[in-house]
């Protein structure tokens, strides 16, 4: 049954949320049949019925092109994706969430399920890849689960295969991505994962080990969350002390040792990686004996900088009981209508708790947003947002709120009071334009 000649590979993905659906859509792009399955019955019925589930910019077109090439399916339990059409998955991705427990250490009940389900229905050499973001050692224990549910002792391998696509630019960023990391333990599982990604060009892969692999993932999001949390540093002292962060990182970032991106400051990181993951490779150190501290400082720099807001507002009304806040934007980014973990929510139950009536709006995450929040109105568009606001706060930098037009919300306004958390703004302008107007590290 093994088929290492074709350069098609049979796939089933399980998990059709962010990141399995487009890696998805994506591998059945890149020619191979693919199948993806969610536990979630509303998702298949939607998918099945051409309605994407999440908001991801190019993903719907990706989607549609390959269900009508009949390179992709959607199923509705393992079983049936590792055996759709009669044709035998030789490659499972499991792609489901892992989300934080309460001690910040991941969830991976998920994982499990997935690898006892496939165990059970594997009926040849398989290549179970593991694509979630999980600590290291996750597939050691993918390994074992399947051992002991695979009951007529068929090959298989794990390898891990972590996901770096970006919410927003997720379908370019998967198919032409930086690098691709594979950890593999077996020639063939090297093999599989050569064949898979032979069609993208351009793009490294580093092939390591498993662990390196796992380990890789959670050392890169921590890396970057911690690049965040220093530039906000040094936007505080900018602060303090009257520079200007926007000059200090772009003169930082021409250095190539550092490098011009993550160097902008803002309100803190949110989204289903960064904090989940900071907070489990920081608990995972923990767990085999490594207190690796610096992780716990960006965790709390960055939880510092989400309130970094509400001071602000204090600065300039003084109580925040009574007051109308308005706030653009609810994504924790801009081009995703993802909610989970976003600043918003905690900045959102600050203000409540201090007594604000919250007026918010945001272009695509308004729907999940409501889901999560009560309490405050949802605004129409940002001018009804800005409707007898005693202070406006720009919270995503969506691209809209960069072509407002200023004058007509200065015109609708209480107080022309802006608080601009993404410093999406020219401060300059803005207050020739009449905004008293505060921004983040920027005299
Ligand atoms: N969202 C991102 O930008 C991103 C980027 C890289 C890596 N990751 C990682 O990828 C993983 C998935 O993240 P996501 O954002 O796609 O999550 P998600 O919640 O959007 O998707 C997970 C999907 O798995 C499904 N699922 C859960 N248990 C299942 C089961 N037993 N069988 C079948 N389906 C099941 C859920 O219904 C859901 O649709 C996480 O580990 C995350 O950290 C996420």
């Amino acid at each position: 049954m093994k088929n290492t000649k074709n350069s098609k590979v049979n796939i089933c993905v399980v998990g059709a949320g962010y990141v399995g659906l487009v890696s998805g859509a994506c591998l059945a792009e890149l020619g191979h049949r693919v199948v993806c399955v969610d536990n979630d019955p509303s998702k298949i019925k939607l998918l099945r019925k051409g309605v994407m589930p999440i908001y991801e910019e190019g993903l719907e077109q990706v989607v549609k092109k390959n269900v009508k090439a009949g390179r992709l399916s959607f199923a509705n339990s393992v079983k049936e994706g590792m055996h759709y059409g009669g044709h035998r998955a030789e490659a499972i991705f499991i792609a489901v969430g892992t989300p934080p427990r309460e001690d910040g250490s991941a969830d991976l009940s998920a994982i499990e399920k997935v690898s006892e389900d496939v165990a059970k229905n594997m009926t040849g050499y398989t290549v179970i890849v593991e694509k979630s973001t999980v600590p290291v050692a996750t597939c050691d224990w993918i390994e074992k689960t399947v051992k002991r549910h695979n009951k007529h002792h068929l090959p298989f391998d794990v390898a891990s295969n972590p996901e770096f696509l970006r919410e927003g630019t997720a379908v370019g960023d998967f198919l032409k991505p930086d690098r691709i990391v594979a950890g593999v333990s077996s020639k063939e599982a090297e093999a599989l994962m050569r064949r898979i990604y032979k069609p993208i060009k351009n793009s490294p892969i580093v092939f390591t080990s498993v662990k390196s692999a796992e380990l890789i993932k959670h050392a890169s999001n921590s890396f970057l969350s911690t690049k965040i949390s220093f530039i906000n540093a040094v936007a505080n002292v900018c602060e303090k002390t009257g520079a200007n962060v926007e000059d200090v990182a772009r003169g930082m970032g021409l250095d190539k040792r550092i490098g011009a991106s993550f160097l902008k400051a803002g309100i803190g990181f949110g989204g289903f990686c960064f904090p989940k993951d900071l907070e489990a490779f920081y608990w995972l150190s923990a767990q085999v004996g490594y207190n690796f501290e610096l992780l716990k400082t960006v965790k709390d720099i960055n939880e510092g900088q989400k309130m970094w807001l509400l001071k602000k507002i204090e600065e300039e009304l003084w109580n925040i009981q009574g007051k109308t806040i308005s706030l653009l934007g609810l994504a924790f980014k801009p081009e995703t209508d993802d909610m989970r973990f976003a600043p918003s929510l905690d900045i959102i139950r600050e203000l409540l708790k201090r007594g604000a009536k919250v007026r918010a709006y945001d272009p695509i995450s308004q729907e999940n947003a409501r889901k999560r929040i009560k309490g405050i109105y949802f605004a129409k568009d940002a001018y009804d947002c800005a409707k007898d606001a005693d202070c406006v706060c720009l919270i995503t930098e969506w691209k809209e709120f960069g072509k407002l037009d200023q004058k007509k919300l200065l015109s609708i306004v209480k107080h022309q009071i802006m608080v601009d958390g993404r410093n999406l703004y020219d401060p300059a302008k803005m207050r020739e334009l009449g905004w008293t107007y505060k921004s983040v590290g920027r005299p």
